[in-house]
């Protein structure tokens, strides 16, 4: 009798402990995403002055973002624009070759490989914040046909590179109270 309630209790434990390590960790951490924001900072160098001509076809929706994060649904609107972007840009990297050599780009490949580990993290972490309209897939649309042309290819990268970091840098600054 005594044995085969400890033997119930135990599986109530146990039972306890496997539904906690199924229940998603829902959080973006702030200094994940400012770490991403630095590394992305220091692997290239300034936006080239001939690549502006790309701001037609490529021009970030800073709208998406909530002009302030004084209640939960702006904080949810401000993590969720940043998790698209994240996975967006993680994807298009995945999916396509930097452009090297002559007018190529020269990032650093290893805070490259960093600054992808450390997506894959905020990503997985993050992933439960994924639920909401797409709000920045015309722009990605847009990055990715830039990327596909030989001669633009490079520019797109800067591009793609410039807007991240205006993002990560705003919601640093006017959204961290979302973050954890
Ligand atoms: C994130 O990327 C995956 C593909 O890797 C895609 O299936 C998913 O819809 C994307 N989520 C968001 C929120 O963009
Ligand atoms: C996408 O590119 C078109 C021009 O090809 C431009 O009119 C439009 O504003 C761009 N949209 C974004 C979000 O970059
Ligand atoms: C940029 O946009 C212009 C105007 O819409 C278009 O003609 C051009 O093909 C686009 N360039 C690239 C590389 O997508």
């Amino acid at each position: 009798m005594a044995s085969s309630v400890i033997f119930l209790v135990l599986l109530q434990l146990c039972g306890l402990q496997l539904m906690l390590v199924a229940m998603p960790t829902c959080r973006m951490r702030e200094n994940l995403v400012r770490t991403s924001h630095h590394l992305l900072r220091d692997l290239g160098g300034p936006f080239p002055v001939h690549c502006l001509q790309y701001n037609v076809n490529i021009s970030f929706p800073d709208s998406a973002l909530p002009a302030t994060s004084a209640n939960q649904a702006q904080c949810r609107r401000a993590l969720w624009v940043v998790y698209e972007t994240l996975n967006e840009t993680q994807l298009i990297l995945q999916n396509n070759h930097l452009p090297v050599g002559g007018g190529g780009v020269t990032w650093d490949e290893g805070k490259l490989d960093t600054f992808m580990n450390l997506q894959e993290r905020l990503l997985e972490e993050g992933s439960c914040l994924s639920t909401g309209p797409h709000a920045v897939s015309s722009y990605f649309s847009n990055v990715t046909a830039v990327l596909q042309h030989k001669e633009s290819a490079a520019c797109g990268w800067m591009a793609l590179r410039r807007d991240v970091l205006r993002v990560l840098k705003i919601v640093l600054h006017k959204h961290h109270n979302c973050f954890l």
